[in-house]
């Protein structure tokens, strides 16, 4: 029996992840996995019921499964809790990200058929837009050094040689399997940690002649994100600037409720590696509980989980097979379908469906795809 960890959270989590959980079940049923979903709570729900965003029970389903299926964590009520360590994003994610190793972050973003006119670019400059970004998840000012006094502050960016390394063997590796390019973005006019990241870079490119690498400064890659993002095939980068840019990606692609994770470590068995998937979006409070949330970003995060987790390479083209074929037939959660109902040039209006609905319309698809 594979356990696989399902942790909703707070705000849309849990029910992004709810709309999900049935297309994933039927994944795992059509290829054959015999899988179990036990949920544990984590965030700020965790804090309320516990006392702490991470509680042991958590950590101990964690520690026993060979995923984690994350909704989002956080939310203004917390921001209050004096201790930061005690918040959700500090208390539990990134201590989840930590204890796993989980240093390969990737977030894929491409541009669906029918979501052209979503984009707040002009649909020429999304032709043949598919990124895939590699954030570096377990270094940098994330988890450096840090100090809160009244009167200054600071959070140290740190960064071994081996970190930058294994992170850009793995983004070789990833774009062996692509378009064989890769950029590397840093700040190396200005950060010593980037120098070394250049360095690092340029060693471990020499193994991989097949693959062209090249480099970016983050603020100059953060203009050709939207004046050519289709120019970019994988893109390695630091903790910080990863998670910036990730959100600017998704922009691009049209919305941030389309932009899925999978975090990768080290850890893994005969299936595949541990690994943490999770929405890119964050828990969204002000839309919480009203079944406005797209959930088509976790559905995407499943898909990842089972490529990576459960070597399932056809049940994960299968789910963003469904998911692509929900879009093309119209369906669309509110943050898809306002710009197209406002008159969005060449885009249908669709139809506006509810955060269950989407994950009902995908399961339906889903089960009409041969892949077992
Ligand atoms: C993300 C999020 C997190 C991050 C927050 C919730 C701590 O923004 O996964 O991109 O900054 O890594
Ligand atoms: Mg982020």
């Amino acid at each position: 029996m594979i356990r696989i960890a399902v942790l909703g959270g707070d705000g849309i989590g849990p029910e992004v992840v709810a709309a999900s959980l049935p297309a994933l079940r039927r994944a795992c049923e059509k290829s054959g996995l015999d899988v179990e979903f036990p949920e544990a709570l984590v965030g700020g729900a965790a804090f309320d019921a516990t006392g702490h965003p991470l509680p042991p029970a958590t950590l101990k389903l964690c520690d026993a499964s060979q995923a984690i299926f994350f909704g989002a964590v956080g939310g203004p009520k917390y921001d209050k809790i004096p201790d930061p360590n005690l918040r959700p994003e500090r208390g539990s994610l990134l201590p989840l990200r930590k204890r796993y190793e989980l240093f390969a972050n990737l977030r894929p973003a491409r541009v669906y058929p029918g979501l052209e006119g979503q984009s707040h670019l002009k649909p020429e400059y999304l032709k043949g837009l598919d990124l895939l970004v590699i954030r570096e998840l377990t270094g940098g000012a994330y988890f450096g050094r840090k100090e809160l006094k009244a009167d200054r502050a600071f959070d140290a960016i740190e960064y071994k040689a081996s970190e930058i390394e294994r992170l850009m063997h793995f983004a070789f590796r990833a774009a062996m399997g692509r378009g064989r390019r890769l950029t590397l973005v840093h700040k190396a006019n200005v950060l010593l940690t980037s120098v070394l990241w250049k360095k690092v870079a340029e060693k471990v490119s020499r193994k991989y002649p097949r693959v062209k690498m090249d480099d970016c400064y983050v603020d100059a890659f953060a203009m050709y994100l939207v004046r050519r993002p289709a120019s970019f095939d994988v893109v390695a980068t630091e903790n910080m600037m990863g998670d910036i840019l990730t959100d600017e990606a998704a922009e691009v692609t049209g919305s941030i409720g389309l932009l899925p994770s999978a975090s990768l470590g080290t850890r893994g068995n005969r299936l595949g590696s541990f690994g943490l998937y999770e929405p890119c979006h964050g828990s969204a409070p002000d839309i919480a509980g009203k079944g406005l949330a797209n959930p088509l970003a976790t559905l995407l995060s499943a898909a990842l989980l089972l490529r990576y987790s459960l070597g399932r390479e056809k049940a994960a083209r299968a789910l963003e097979d469904a998911v692509a074929r929900t879009l093309a037939d119209g369906f669309r959660t509110r943050d898809l379908a306002s710009p197209a109902a406002k008159g969005g040039k060449g885009t249908r209006a669709g139809r506006l469906v509810s955060t269950r609905q989407m994950g009902e319309a995908v399961l339906e698809r889903l089960e009409k795809i041969r892949f077992s």
